[in-house]
């Protein structure tokens, strides 16, 4: 049999996934359950290809997990007690997912009960098939991670803000919470749970649960997460944590240290979470609050219920970043209350999620900063779309064979916001917010396809807007590749004067330091710099820095597209703020683009290997695993 090799980029995260090549892009009219062809068989649409679980057969419903934190050794160990309804009354056989994972035993009423693990598969994991006797309906399973868990990043108190004590942190989505939990892990099986947490007594542990921010520091903590939720929203932290609220719902939690700032820049939150509520239907999670991890976090953020976790890299001085709370947020209605069934649908979470962010940031800073963040979306989608083939530039993509986290391209978040914006400039905001609020309201707390997610839409939208709406248009934006002709489009008089100046620049009319940068916003630098030609001579290089001293620069997301540029120009006077930045930022979005860049000649990739091996006792395995290629 042959496969294909299929290289896809995702929010910096580059994988290299084995499969078979998924078809190309079918017609309009052909449905997707009935895309087969002899090299890729029919796709069963509610089938989560990523999971070896059968919850069709007995779905676990409840966990209760009891669990001790040893960081000399970077394991987490315990007992999950996994309560489970029989969807087939004579079902005798629970399939759990597990990475990575030491099973001890398995009990249920006290008694041992028999199990197999299987051989692992490289993406997987290794399914754990348990007997269940009849009547019983829990089992407890006693595990420990491996020190190497996909999940799970340790850190050594050097890698912390305050440096005297050690961190950890869970990262479970797409599959990663089999690594330190046995688990159905399907995002269409949801999940309440309750844990007992123990750690070092000076330590505190916060989890995607209820969060006592009084709670007495002494090593044993409790939670509870009384909605039900899908596994990959299961979330845990250990640290030298501090809380400080901002907000009578919402606070922040974050190394000593890292408290003022954070809640300063984040001051915004509570309103956030006002606004959306009033536009989108009730919050339905009780509190949100942040946690600020060390800069290692692979990402920017994750949505954990109650309790988003944030990278510190967004903390810029200035709230110039803060769209990626309004997005974390905003999955507390599109993804955490309504989920994707599986990896195919994850369109369904980030897509609605980035629409959603786009509205909370006009609604909190106005139109004119939504049309700015637009149009580097627009941007950032258009080479997303430009470098990823015809298969991967689906909505509702085939994943089958290959990593989930393939799926992660700017194709689910921008274009699946795009398709939203257009439905709303079809049938009117007012409309659409109506439609919207509703979808939450009907799925609440259940996971769908995009299927259901369609046949919905032609109950709702479609029949009330008949004549505004087009059936195969919709069928366009979701089964094929590339954006619709006539779809909305950004634009933003704010860069329409850094366009000029740029080109005035690039023509030799005006110098760098004659171009009046003075009132210039983080959106338009970053306008400004993404947007100039790949080559640049080094006199152009020198007169960019001299004049606003861009090696220099603070914002983590300016220095990245200054660093980017100085990669492909080779500008050297920049390469000790690169390799400072590749060694302290774990963040796949911001250091994967630059290792690539690097890696493409000979001297960049000699100094992109050192760089890599200092920063990778720091990195995520996530990060290590989406770079190390890069530095072979
Ligand atoms: N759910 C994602 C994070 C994620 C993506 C985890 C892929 C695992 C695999 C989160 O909500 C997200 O989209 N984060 C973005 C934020 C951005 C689009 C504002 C990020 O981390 O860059
Ligand atoms: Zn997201």
């Amino acid at each position: 049999m042959e496969f294909k090799i299929a290289s896809v980029v995702l929010l910096g995260l580059s994988l290299t996934a084995c499969g078979k090549a998924p078809e190309q892009s079918k017609t309009t009219e052909t449905q997707p359950q009935s895309a087969s062809t002899a090299s890729n068989p029919a796709m069963e649409v509610s089938k989560d290809y990523h999971s070896f679980a059968n919850p069709e057969q007995i779905k676990v419903t409840h966990l209760d997990l009891d669990l001790d934190v040893d960081f000399s050794q970077h394991i987490i160990s315990g007992d999950a007690t996994i309560q489970f309804q029989r969807i087939e009354p004579n079902a005798s056989t629970l399939i759990l997912d597990t990475r990575d994972l030491s099973i001890e035993r398995v009990t249920a009423m006290g008694q041992d009960i028999p199990f197999t693990l299987a051989d692992a598969d490289p993406h997987l994991g290794a399914a754990l098939s348990i007997e269940v006797p009849a009547k019983v309906e829990a089992v407890t399973v006693s595990y420990h991670t491996s020190p190497q868990a996909s999940g799970v990043q340790w850190l050594t108190p050097e890698q912390t803000a305050g440096k005297q004590q050690p961190f950890l942190f869970t990262q479970a989505q797409a599959i990663h919470a089999r690594s330190f939990i046995p688990l159905q892990d399907s995002p269409q099986v949801r999940v309440t749970y309750q844990a007992t947490v123990r750690t070092p007594a000076e330590l505190l542990a916060v989890m995607s649960a209820s969060n006592d921010p009084a709670t007495e520091r002494d090593g044993e903590y409790h939670f509870s997460m009384p909605q039900p939720i899908p596994s990959y929203l299961i979330a845990l932290a250990v640290g030298d944590l501090a809380f400080k609220p901002m907000g009578e719902r919402t606070g922040v939690y974050a190394e000593p240290s890292m408290l003022e700032a954070a809640a300063k820049e984040f001051e915004d939150t509570e309103a956030m979470l006002n606004v959306t509520e009033k536009k989108f239907g009730k919050y339905r999670w009780d509190r949100y609050d942040l946690l600020i991890l060390p800069p290692s976090f692979p990402f920017g953020g994750m949505e954990n219920p109650r309790l988003s976790f944030i990278t510190p890299t967004v903390i810029a001085g200035d709230k110039s970043l803060v769209s990626l709370i309004a997005h974390e947020l905003a999955h507390s209605w599109s993804g955490n209350t309504v989920t994707n069934a599986t990896w195919r649908d994850l369109w369904l979470n980030e897509g609605f999620t980035t629409y959603l962010t786009y509205r909370i940031m006009e609604m909190i800073y106005g139109p004119e900063r939504e049309q700015m963040e637009f149009v580097l979306g627009q941007q950032s989608l258009q080479a997303d779309i430009a470098s990823l083939p015809a298969a991967d530039q689906m909505l509702a993509i085939d994943l089958r064979g290959r990593d989930p986290d393939d799926v992660f391209s700017d194709i689910p978040y921008e274009k699946g916001a795009l398709f939203a914006r257009e439905l709303e400039q079809k049938v009117g905001r007012d409309a659409f917010d109506k439609f919207l609020m509703g979808y939450f309201e009907h799925f609440a707390f259940q996971s769908i396809t995009t299927d259901q997610f369609i046949a919905y839409l032609n109950d709702t939208l479609l029949k009330e807007h008949a004549e505004k709406l087009d059936a195969q248009r919709i069928q366009q934006w979701i089964f094929e590749p590339g954006v619709p002709e006539g779809a909305p489009m950004a634009h933003s008089d704010a860069f329409t004067k850094v366009d000029a100046a740029r080109d005035n620049w690039l023509a030799g009319e005006l110098k760098a330091e004659q171009i009046d940068t003075a009132n210039w916003n983080t959106h338009q630098w970053l306008h400004f710099l993404n947007n100039m030609p790949e080559s640049l001579s080094q006199a152009q290089m020198t007169e960019l820095d001299n004049a606003f001293a861009l090696t220099q620069v603070g914002n983590n997301e300016i220095a990245h597209s200054w660093l980017l540029m100085s990669v492909n120009n080779w500008y050297e006077p920049a390469f000790s703020r690169l390799h400072d930045y590749l060694v302290h930022i774990g963040r796949n979005k911001l250091v994967k683009p630059l290792y690539q860049a690097l890696s493409k000649t000979e001297k960049g990739k000699a100094f992109a290997k050192q760089a890599f091996t200092e920063a990778k006792p720091g990195y995520h395995p996530l990060t290590v695993k989406a770079n190390e290629g890069y530095v072979e």
